[in-house]
Order: C-alpha cells, then structure tokens, then sequence
C-alpha cells in the first residue's frame, strides 16, 4: 500500500486531521447505522501485548460493527513469544490484514513494525503514549463544553503515556494542558517542547509544573491516570507515596471551574490516584469517555483503511 498512514502518535496528524477525526467520529456516533459497510470485507489484526478491557474491545466492535473482521491475539499466542521480530512479524501480517493494531511496551516496537509492515499500524498504547484514547478524550471535551480552544485542562499526577498523548492533541487545538507531577514524575521534556511548538502555531500552551494548584486553579477540565502503569507493578508503594499529594480529590475540584469535568482513562483505583467521590460524583465524565472510545476508533480506522 503506497503512502500508507499510521498512527502511533498523535503527533502524525495535522491540526485540520485531528479535528476531521473528531467529526466523523460525532457523524459516527450520531448515525452508527450509516457507518455499517464502511469497512466491509477488511481484515483488522489486533496484538496485545499488555492486558486490555476497553481497548481491545472498543476496536473489536468497531471493526466488526462496520463490516469488516478482528482478529484479536496475545503476543504470547504468536510467534513473536518465542522470539520472532516484530519486523518480520510485520512483514509477514500484511500478507492477510489490512491493518494492525498493537498494544506494546517501547514505542520503538511500534515504529519498528509501521517500517516493516505494508499495511496502516496503529498504536493501542506503549509506554510512551496512547494516541487512541487521547481522540476519546478531545470528543468527550469537546460534547461537554462545546469547543476545544482555549479550554484549560490540568492533569494531575504520573506523566505517563497517557499524559503525552494528551499534551500533544491538547497543543494542535489550542488548549492550555498543565500538568502537574512530582519531581522525577514529569511527562517527557521532549514531548514538552514539542507540544509548546505545536502550541505557538495553534494558539495552545503547554506547562509542566509540580503544584498542583498551579495546574488546576480555574480549569475547565480535571484529567488523571494510574499511578503505576502497566508493567511498573512493582513500585506501586513507592509511587503511591510519591504522588499522594497529586491525587484528584474534592480539593482540586474546589481549584477548578464551578462546572469543571472530570476524567481518567481507566482503569481506576478508586482512593488512590482518583478520590472514589470525585471519579462516582457529578463532574465525572468517565464512562461517556470511555464510550466514546468506540466513536473515535471507528473514525480513525475508516479513514486509515480509506
Ligand atoms: N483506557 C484504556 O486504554 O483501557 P484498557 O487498558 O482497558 O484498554
Ligand atoms: N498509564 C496506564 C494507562 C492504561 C490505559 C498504563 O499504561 O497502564
């Protein structure tokens, strides 16, 4: 396939993709039944090679629900367990998918496998970002508030991959995405400058700071993530302890707007990253973001298979 796309960050799309995304995804979920051939008779492969409930499931039933065909398989079900390259592994896939979807620890495994493979990759979470639920993310903002620009969202906590993915779609629709991690937790500097120049082209500010009232002080959205990501199990004590004061609790809540939303990709640990009042109380948005991981990977899907 000639200039095919991939997705493994949001960084690959322009300003003017991102927003065509998260129109067809509003057109998607307004009229699922207008999308029910859209992909008909493509075959969509799905690896995992960490565990998933909403993304594995949200792609399964978006290729499924708009004709086509998932395959959903475990890393340790293919060869690529018992040592075989990604590369190879790649090249060999595009022979029978049209797409393939991975779930996987180094961003470079993902980069490695686009380069093989003849066929669109998408990124369904490294460890270094999270590109598909950043998409959800802007949807669910952009339904409660009605716009994107100028819109303050704080993330409170680790600055993790999903923090990145954040960072890089809040900078290509203008908004103004703090952050605030403990020292030693911060989202990449990289991924920083990169979304500050993002910014100056879109009008967007991006700011990393280790006060959380510095962060959420008047914003329109509050956003948190696990403490200890998916493969960092082992020092769940120590970063608990490290980022207790970063928790989003009715205190943050309190700095923010009066009609601030509140979010998390989830899985959550109620009490812990997320004060369990705040994730089941009425600025919660989580299960409609949730949701609307469906929406958005339909969109992406239908336009990368075109
Ligand atoms: N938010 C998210 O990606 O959830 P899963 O790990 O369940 O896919
Ligand atoms: N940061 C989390 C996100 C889970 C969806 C992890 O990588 O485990």
């Amino acid at each position: 396939m000639p200039n095919k796309r991939d997705f493994l960050s949001v960084d690959d799309l322009s300003p003017a993709e991102l927003v065509g995304l998260l129109d067809e995804a509003d057109e998607i979920k307004a009229r699922p039944e207008a999308f029910a051939e859209r992909i008909a008779g493509r075959q969509v492969l799905l690896i995992f090679e960490k565990p998933s409930t909403r993304t594995r499931v949200s792609f399964e039933v978006a290729v499924t629900s708009m004709g086509g065909h998932a395959l959903v398989l475990r890393s340790d079900e293919l060869q690529l367990g018992r040592g075989e390259t990604i590369g190879d592994t790649g090249r060999v896939l595009s022979g029978y998918a049209d797409a393939i979807v991975l779930r996987t620890f180094g961003q470079d495994r993902l980069e490695l496998l686009a380069e093989a493979a003849a066929v669109p990759v998408v990124n369904a979470l490294s460890d270094f970002s999270h590109p598909c639920q950043a998409l959800a993310d802007l949807q669910s903002i952009r339904e409660q508030k009605g716009t994107l620009e100028g819109l303050a969202l704080a993330y409170l906590g680790d600055g993790n991959n999903v923090a990145h993915s954040l960072m890089f779609a809040g900078a290509k629709v203008g908004m103004d995405v703090r952050v605030a991690s403990p020292p030693g937790y911060e989202p990449s500097a990289q991924v920083a400058e990169r979304s500050s120049l993002i910014g100056a082209e879109t009008g967007g500010r991006t700011t990393v700071t280790n006060v959380v009232a510095e962060a959420a002080s008047g914003a329109d959205v509050l956003y948190t993530d696990v403490w200890a990501s998916m493969g960092q199990e082992s020092q769940s004590g120590e970063r608990a302890e490290i980022l207790a004061h970063y928790r989003l609790d009715g205190d943050a809540v309190d700095l923010a707007k009066e009609d601030v939303i509140v979010m998390h990709c989830l899985p959550a640990h109620r009490d812990e990253e997320i004060a369990a009042e705040v994730l089941d109380g009425p600025h919660s948005v989580v299960w409609d973001q949730a949701a609307n991981r469906l929406h958005t990977q339909k969109a992406l899907l239908a336009w990368l298979l075109g």
